[in-house]
């Protein structure tokens, strides 16, 4: 099947975030007009999926890079998965190098403790449970412009940074099956601004990981510092700042990790869960 642009459809979840595109099969080649419209609706909808696919491993690599290039690796960042491809790594609780087992995992962004964080990730369905493991990204613009404006002023030119949650652990089991650990020495923390500007739109996002922002720099007060990062942490968990994802097999999603955070529902017991994610590159924050 050719993707012709007449079939090109984008439908709009009725939530804070998250849109599908129908009408395209991502195995057989699309025209430049075609890639730029999906690329736009990345940037506006933040959360982008396509139901029904089958691409290879090779094929996911050439869509993640439309959206900005490879991400260079990191010796913080850890290759979970198949070491010999290593730009694709598994998410999954029943293979033996996959990563994360099945319970909740809080709110964040990927590589968020990176020099330049990660601009966004690909995720790829090949096995999913018939209940739990839903995914969850919340609107970080939103949240921004939703905060009063004595807030907003607060927030000016502070910084937060992230801890690295791979440092320190020390075991394959710690690592999820990963290939790879870290000493605490890694775990070097990255400061980055606390309201940071969306690349694409030039919009402000309120920019706190849930899981792993771990102090706001530039307040003299420590009290104060870690009282207002707990209520932006409350502030940007809040349920109608989502999209939920119910995952089928063959979904193909890229999301912003510019602007999202993502949760993710456990998983029950005996049920399956395999994803294959790749990342793009990301810039310094600014
Ligand atoms: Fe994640």
């Amino acid at each position: 099947m050719v993707n012709r642009i007449q079939d090109f459809e984008i439908v709009p979840s009725d939530q804070a975030l998250g849109a599908e595109v129908r009408g395209v099969d991502l195995a057989q080649p699309l025209s430049g007009e075609l890639i730029h419209r999906i690329i736009r609706a990345w940037e506006r909808y933040h959360v982008v999926f396509f139901r029904g696919q089958s691409i290879t491993d090779e094929r996911q690599l050439e869509f993640t890079q439309w959206f900005g290039p490879r991400h260079a690796p990191y010796p913080e960042m850890p290759i979970l998965g198949d070491i010999s491809q290593p730009d694709i790594i598994t998410i999954s609780n029943v293979t033996e190098d996959g990563l994360l087992g099945g319970g909740y995992i809080e709110p964040h962004q990927d590589g968020v403790y990176l020099p330049t964080p990660l601009a966004g990730a690909v995720m790829r369905a090949e096995e999913v449970p018939d209940s739990g493991g839903d995914t969850s990204w919340s609107n970080l613009i939103q949240a921004y412009s939703e905060l009063n404006p004595t807030m907003k002023r607060r927030l000016r030119n502070l910084k937060v940074s992230a801890f690295n949650l791979y440092a320190g652990k020390t075991s394959r089991r710690d690592l999820g099956g990963g290939k790879q650990w870290f000493s605490e020495q890694d775990s070097t923390a990255q400061a980055h601004p606390l309201v940071r500007i969306h690349p694409p739109t030039g919009k402000k996002i309120l920019w706190v990981s849930c899981l792993n922002s771990e102090t706001i720099e530039g307040l003299s007060d420590e009290s104060e510092a870690s009282n207002l990062l707990l209520e932006l942490k409350a502030h940007v968990d809040q349920d109608h700042l989502y999209y939920t994802h119910r995952w089928a097999q063959g979904d193909v999603l890229i999301w912003d990790n510019r602007c999202c955070n993502h949760k993710r529902e456990s998983i029950p017991e005996g049920e399956r869960r395999v994803f294959y994610r790749s990342v793009i590159g990301g810039c310094r924050p600014y």
